[in-house]
């Protein structure tokens, strides 16, 4: 394998059945030897930095029935919310005042987030805070609806593909859903200068290892800007309740293997992480992401937005949040920074190195 290692540092790409492989024979061992590989190809592009996203959970109201999430239409026991303008730029402004330069603005496909209403909060964020970049993530929507959205100053969408098997995203979502569907809309936002985020779920039902190498080919053929991958927690309220959760070495394995593959892709260390483990997202730093982004919403809320079980509330501030991930990160040799984060250029194949 370490001469698969080496083969996927030096050309950045592997045959589906390579990564299929490495998803085969993962140990502990060679885990540990990607994750040093992972970490070293993250510092050199990137340093010890570690980026901050502040997280804004803005509705929870949703159209759509994926088996797997908490706020699916379906699920009854959810107590519905739409947050205010004022609301948000409430967070923002805290979220500012504590360090962070990026907003993501995330929540469920509700009518209610309408063009005109998120366009202006983008316009708003972008003018009180300059030099901010403002994160969307709030499904799909028409090609119209994303150009607006981009010209109001929106930097970058988060759009996760959910698995890059056809047949394995009808297994995840009702009818009313389709992969091409989502396929079209992260070509739409690419098309329009988005910044890119996709990703998808570790241990989800249905998935293989060759699924998970179509995750992992769909990932180097793209080459998003971003890539949000988290292990699967079921819900207490979907059809997957009983469904196995998955694992954070595995997707830390993931993690270290994307990192691979695209030097300069920010990794988020996400939240389902720390959901199965409370170290989850520092051993996700460890696997070679370099991309935090805690949950700033008020705490009244964030119960409600309930994707899985066991999801973490937290009453801190903003500034508390700060200073807690310095502290955890502190250890890891890494340092979070006041900047808005963007991707770097990514640098060319074959570099050399000693
Ligand atoms: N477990 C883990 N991640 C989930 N998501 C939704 N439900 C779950 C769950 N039960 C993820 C999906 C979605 C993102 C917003 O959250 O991948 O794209």
């Amino acid at each position: 394998m370490r001469e698969l290692i080496d083969k996927l540092a030096r050309t950045r790409s592997l045959s589906a059945d390579e990564y299929e492989r490495f998803v085969a024979v993962r140990t502990p061992e060679l885990a540990a030897e990607l994750a040093g590989r992972a970490r070293e190809a993250c510092e050199r592009v990137y340093g010890d930095a570690v980026f901050a996203r502040a997280l804004i959970e803005i509705s929870n109201v949703c159209r759509n029935d994926c088996y797997y999430c908490g706020i699916r239409r379906s699920n009854q026991d959810c107590a519905r919310y739409q947050m205010g303008s004022e609301q948000v730029m409430a967070c923002a402004q805290e979220a500012w005042r504590a360090g962070f330069r990026t907003f993501v603005l995330q929540g469920g496909e509700s009518p209610a987030l309408t063009d005109a209403w998120l366009c202006s909060l983008v316009r708003d964020l972008k003018a009180s805070f300059p030099g901010c970049a403002v994160t969307l993530s709030v499904g799909e929507r028409s090609r119209d609806s994303y150009r607006r959205l981009r010209e109001a100053g929106a930097d970058r969408y988060l759009l996760r593909h959910e698995t890059a098997t056809p047949a394995h995203y009808q297994q995840l979502h009702p009818a009313a859903m389709s992969f091409h569907a989502r396929m079209e809309c992260l070509r739409n936002l690419r098309e329009l200068g988005y910044a890119v985020g996709v990703g998808f779920m570790v241990g989800s039902p249905f998935q293989t290892p060759a699924r998970l190498a179509a995750d992992l080919k769909f990932i180097e053929r793209f080459k998003p800007e971003m890539c949000g991958i988290g292990p699967f927690v079921p819900h207490h309220g979907t059809p997957f309740a009983s469904e196995e959760a998955g694992t954070v070495d595995l997707t830390c394995y993931l993690l270290s293997l994307i990192r691979l593959m695209h030097p300069a892709v920010l990794l988020p260390a996400t939240t389902a992480l720390e959901a199965l483990k409370p170290d989850g997202r520092e051993r996700a730093i460890g696997a070679g992401a370099n991309v935090v982004m805690p949950n700033v919403s008020p705490a009244a809320l964030q119960g409600s937005y309930e994707l899985y079980d066991r999801k973490p509330v937290s009453e801190k501030t903003a500034f508390q949040k700060w200073a807690e991930l310095e502290r955890k990160l502190a250890p890891l040799e890494r340092r979070l920074v006041i900047d808005r984060g963007d991707a770097a250029e990514p640098s060319p194949k074959e570099e050399q190195r000693g």
